[in-house]
């Protein structure tokens, strides 16, 4: 059997599928899940100090290539969240994804994590649909994801992942930015855009926020592309998250440069088993290609 069992950063992962953050939530019994049936790692929801109710429904449509959301970041506060995730069992590693509105804020919340054992932090600066974080607030820049990133690291002892935008231009230089700053990886990354999609039947935006972030099969070029970039820019290790539905897909992310894949709007098409499929499917395209170890992939799109 070939073996897909990956590191980055120091940690171990089974699997090379990580459930994305945002896809189940934050309950600790769904996520441990996700691991039962498979997942190699799990990520939480993005987790900001204060609980947030996120933007009014609708907040999610299926394009037919994939999903736009502007969910806006409707999650249950830092205090609620490290109650919810103290003592995680599961071999599984666990990445706390946390997001806030400048680097004071990331700072102090960033600072609160070390009360629990998780396996890293992710920060996400890249979302494109929520006013004041994210793409809305100027985070996807250079400068911006050197300064964030400096304040979380002193303020954590655990690996850091910094989760960047496929919609920002020169992303490279943008991940050199996040590698100075001290990060230990990047997950290339968040939904694309944003996008949005008109109801014909009432002749306005279908999502109540109007626009949102692109996720699903359509953006996987985008992603791979943005993973292919990133990987030539920086010596940290590399997630790659976007539009990841098959074994094939997974391939041809670890074939652009990642260590590891994020797997989120596929679980809306595939189920909880959208893991184990992946993998399964990685495996048999391995096995008849002659490749023993996930290792040997991992960038060969470069050579
Ligand atoms: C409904 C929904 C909610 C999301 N929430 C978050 C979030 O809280 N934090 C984050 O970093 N990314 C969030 N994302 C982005 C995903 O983690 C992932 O980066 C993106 O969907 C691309 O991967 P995919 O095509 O496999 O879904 C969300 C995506 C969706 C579809």
């Amino acid at each position: 059997m070939a073996d897909v069992s990956t590191e980055l950063a120091g940690i171990r992962f089974k699997s090379p599928t990580i459930l994305a953050s945002g896809i189940l939530g934050t309950s600790k019994k769904v996520l441990e899940r996700v691991c039962s049936k498979g997942a190699g790692g799990i990520t939480t929801k993005s987790i900001t100090i204060e609980p947030r109710k996120g933007h009014n429904s609708p907040i999610v449509v299926d394009f037919g290539g994939g999903m736009l959301n502007a969910v806006g970041y409707a999650n249950p506060g830092i205090e609620k969240a490290l109650e919810e995730f103290d003592g995680w069992e599961m071999e599984n590693p666990l990445i706390f994804s946390i997001t806030a509105k400048d680097c004071g804020e990331y700072e102090k919340i960033a600072g609160m994590i070390s009360k629990i054992k998780v396996s890293a932090v992710e920060i996400a600066l890249s979302c494109p649909h929520t006013p004041g974080y994210g793409l809305l607030a100027g985070q996807g820049d250079p400068a911006s994801t050197f300064e964030i990133t400096k304040s979380v690291k002193k303020k954590i002892n655990v690996p850091l992942i910094v989760k960047l935008s496929p919609s920002v231009p020169a992303i490279g230089e943008v991940a050199k930015s996040a590698e100075k700053g001290g990060a230990d990886a990047v997950n290339m990354g968040n939904t694309a855009g944003p996008g949005m999609v008109i109801d014909l039947e009432r002749k306005r935006p279908f999502l109540d926020f109007k626009f949102g972030g692109m996720s699903g099969p359509a953006v996987l070029p985008l992603a791979v592309r943005c993973v292919y970039d990133v990987y030539k820019a920086v010596k940290i290790p590399v997630i790659g998250t976007g539009g990841v539905t098959y074994g094939k897909d997974a391939l041809q992310m670890i074939m652009a440069g990642a260590s590891a894949v994020g797997i989120g709007t596929a679980v809306y098409y595939r189920g909880i088993e959208s893991f184990s499929l992946i993998e399964k499917e990685m495996k048999e395209w391995m096995e008849s290609n002659g490749y023993k170890k996930i290792k040997e992939l991992v960038g060969v799109a470069h050579e």
